[in-house]
């Protein structure tokens, strides 16, 4: 009581003292957060609380200016900082001063297994979004990995709840610190761009729960993200930004978020929906406003005029407006109108360094064949092959598409790293197809209109003298490959590039193939090359990062977020599931296009341990070039009960002669279960630097929640009592010991 009346006190004289100082309480930052909501909230018109919920451009809106509530500015995301747009375009404005920093595609982010590149990819982003004056960055995104042809998995975090879950706290918290806002996208299922909008997603609250949300749960209730984009697909019969399930129900009730739902642009579809579905902020909406001749083309946007209009003819209440308001203003507040947030920087040393660092950790050396890399260039012919050489990958792909202050291409990370030791040619080998623009951005012209004939045999007689060949390839980022609004045709190579791979291997047995790509390839000439490297898109040091791996100044430590299917009948979504949708159901319903997850929890390794053919390279694989070895994993004990935890542990020890890191992986396995269970479940990692001979042992305490299935007729997790064994391994498939133990009732 005493207590209550003291703090009453204190209250009442900081409110003395902000009235002195001339500040309303809504203005006062040393207030708690809620005060200053509903103080503003109780100043505010109806007019001006539904003008602060619906955009006023491409990518801002509303304040109160008769309030002195700033605007909020959204930008993508969630790379790097999206340079301007036109007021009402998608078009870049032409800036001279938005140049950024790219930051490695989140599928390499995540191919680090390393929680401490995910705080330093925060923090670089955010200052770069807080230097350019932007209040929500679009980003980080975490929808599952569920198909190789998804056109956006490049943007995500691969195909694991656990490893996603993980990685995106720390972005998240280190972003918030600049005062920016992360909007965690897209909420929920969005797992293909393939009828993105109309695509409408079923599937078992098991999967849901189990494979589907908990990154975004993570994101929100670790990191503690402040907003999140609803995604454009359907789930269960409603938009996700009008879905009161994913919205109400999961997102508020369930997890407690207290931040702004933010529409994917264009996603909100319906007034009254978009009232009660638990939307906050509509964005990008393609209302035909201007052609109709209002005064504003956002005024007609769902809820804007048309929510006016509703509330002034009595038809709805304002409970739920101020509810959307209040989200938005704590948004505004915890950005906007912050005034303790930093400054922020741009295109620093330190944001270019980091861009290189977290590259280097997250490429992933696939194949090794006869030790070949390192490369020793000393007086070698080195010859490069490819496209992706040369063509710039920081534009295109969509809304993450980029203008960066400097962006070194493979060939120019080779020539500056080789350059003086080793004479370097480079042939085209292959051209994909040239585009001449990317939301106004002038691409650079890379045509090459030669035949394929000619292209080969140019590549052919270039490799019979060289050394080593460096077939620089895979997707990019033009439509139909990894970009945003289209999926990939197939799992195969695109432009002819398989014959270009096999002719060269025939000529040369020195054949590194370097796959630049944020999704599997397939690779049926594997066994004809000596060395693979998976180099994502890593943004603006791309080049230097590839050719510190090829040269052994960085030892690659990256591993697979998701897994390399042989062919795609392999992937759990195509053999069982709906992929992209069912045809003749969308045949009898036009508008959508249903489409059951009949996969369920049955995606990336979690189907390909389950089926006879082995992957080409299963999740979590990355070669280093030392060697590891592990020792005996140890429990602290050999049974828990449901309030307890078990510590395990094991050594792991640097065999061989040059430092490295290596990410050892626990695997749980539920013996027997009364629900059928993945043959295993990632669990734990932990990602240890070695010198050679050194030592060090790695420990991780599981507990119920690690050993749970979510049980749809309980709605609950479920720990079953039982046998259970712990696998601990340098990949899903390169396990190194295992224990059993047991959960007792
Ligand atoms: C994308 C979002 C993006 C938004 C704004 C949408 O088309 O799906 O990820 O943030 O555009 O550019």
């Amino acid at each position: 009581m005493k207590q209550k009346s003291l703090l009453l006190a204190i209250a009442a004289s900081a409110t003395l003292l902000c009235s002195a100082a001339g500040l309303l309480p809504y203005q006062n930052t040393s207030l708690p957060i809620e005060e200053r909501v509903n103080d503003a909230l109780s100043r505010m018109t109806t007019a001006e609380k539904v003008a602060i919920i619906h955009a006023q451009s491409k990518f801002s809106s509303a304040g109160v200016p008769r309030l002195g509530i700033p605007e909020l500015w959204c930008t993508d995301g969630p790379h790097g900082v999206r340079p301007e747009v036109l007021w009402d375009e998608w078009n870049q404005a032409g800036w001279t001063n938005d140049s950024c920093t790219a930051f490695p595609a989140l599928t390499c982010l995540a191919a680090t297994w390393n929680p401490e590149m995910s705080a330093l990819y925060g923090k670089s982003i955010g200052e770069e979004a807080r230097y350019r004056e932007k209040d929500v960055l679009l980003g980080p995104g975490v929808n599952i990995y569920r198909t190789p042809l998804n056109g956006r998995n490049f943007e995500y975090m691969g195909e694991d709840p656990y490893l996603a879950a993980v990685m995106v706290v720390p972005y998240v918290q280190e972003l918030q610190k600049n005062g920016v806002a992360a909007c965690v996208k897209h909420y929920a299922l969005n797992n293909q761009e393939y009828f993105r909008h109309t695509v409408d997603v079923d599937l078992s609250d098991r999967a849901l729960y189990e494979i589907y949300l908990p990154a975004f749960k993570a994101a929100v209730q670790k990191g503690g993200a402040w907003s999140i984009m609803s995604s454009y697909n359907l789930y269960k019969g409603l938009h996700a930004g009008q879905n009161p399930r994913l919205l109400k129900e999961i997102l508020r009730d369930e997890w407690g978020f207290d931040g702004a739902v933010i529409s994917d642009w264009g996603g909100v579809h319906n007034t009254a929906q978009a009232i009660t579905g638990g939307l906050d902020l509509e964005f990008g909406s393609w209302t035909n406003g201007l052609s109709e001749g209002k005064k504003n083309a956002y005024d007609s946007y769902y809820l804007a005029d048309p929510y006016l209009k509703l509330i002034s003819e009595g038809k709805v209440d304002t409970k739920e407006l101020d509810k959307k308001a209040a989200n938005v203003l704590r948004l505004i507040f915890r950005t906007a109108m912050n005034n303790e947030k930093p400054f922020g920087s741009l295109n620093t040393p330190e944001h270019v360094e980091a861009a290189r660092r977290i590259a280097g950790e997250g490429i992933v050396l696939l194949k090794n064949e006869g030790a070949i890399l390192p490369l020793d260039m000393s007086g070698k012919k080195i010859l490069v092959v490819g496209e992706n050489a040369i063509k710039p990958m920081t534009v295109g792909g969509g809304s993450s598409s980029l203008k960066v202050r400097e962006e070194v291409s493979p060939l120019e990370g080779l020539r500056r790293r080789f350059g003086k030791v080793a004479e370097i040619t480079y042939v085209r080998g292959y051209a994909g197809e040239q585009l001449k623009d990317h939301d106004g951005m002038k691409l650079l012209d890379i045509s090459d209109n030669r035949s394929e004939e000619e292209m080969i045999s140019e590549a052919i007689a270039a490799a019979k003298n060289a050394d080593y060949v460096i077939f620089v390839g895979g997707l990019n980022k033009n439509p139909y490959q990894d970009c945003e609004n289209t999926d990939r045709a197939g799992l195969g190579l695109p432009y002819g590039q398989d014959k270009v791979i096999t002719e060269l291997s025939k000529i040369n047995r020195n054949v590194i193939v370097v796959n630049i790509s944020g999704n599997a390839v397939a690779m049926p000439w594997i066994k004809d090359v000596a060395a693979v490297v998976q180099g994502w898109y890593s943004g603006s040091e791309a080049g230097n990062a590839i050719a510190d791996v090829l040269s052994g100044d960085v030892n690659p430590s990256g591993k697979l977020p998701f897994t390399f299917p042989v062919r795609l009948e392999d992937v759990g979504a195509h053999a069982m599931g709906e992929y992209p949708g069912n045809a003749d159901a969308f045949k009898c319903n036009k508008d959508t296009m249903p489409e059951y997850y009949k996969d369920d929890i049955f995606v990336g390794y979690r189907h390909a341990d389950k089926i006879k053919n082995a992957p080409l390279f299963p999740f979590g694989h990355g070669l280093s070039y030392t060697s590891f070895e592990y020792g005996k994993p140890m429990a602290d004990k050999k049974q828990m009960d449901a309030d307890g935890t078990i510590t395990f542990s094991i050594n792991v020890k640097n065999t061989g002669k040059i430092a490295g890191k290596e990410t050892v992986q626990l695997y749980i396995s539920d013996k027997k279960s009364s629900l059928p269970r993945p043959v295993k479940e990632l669990k734990g990692f932990s990602k240890v630097e070695l010198a050679p001979g050194e030592e060090k042992t790695v420990t991780f305490i599981v507990g119920k929640e690690e050993l749970s299935y979510f049980d749809d007729a309980k709605h609950a997790w479920v720990a079953e009592p039982g046998t259970f064994e712990a696998l601990f391994g340098s990949s899903s498939r390169d396990i190194r010991g295992s224990l059993t133990f047991k959960l007792t009732d």
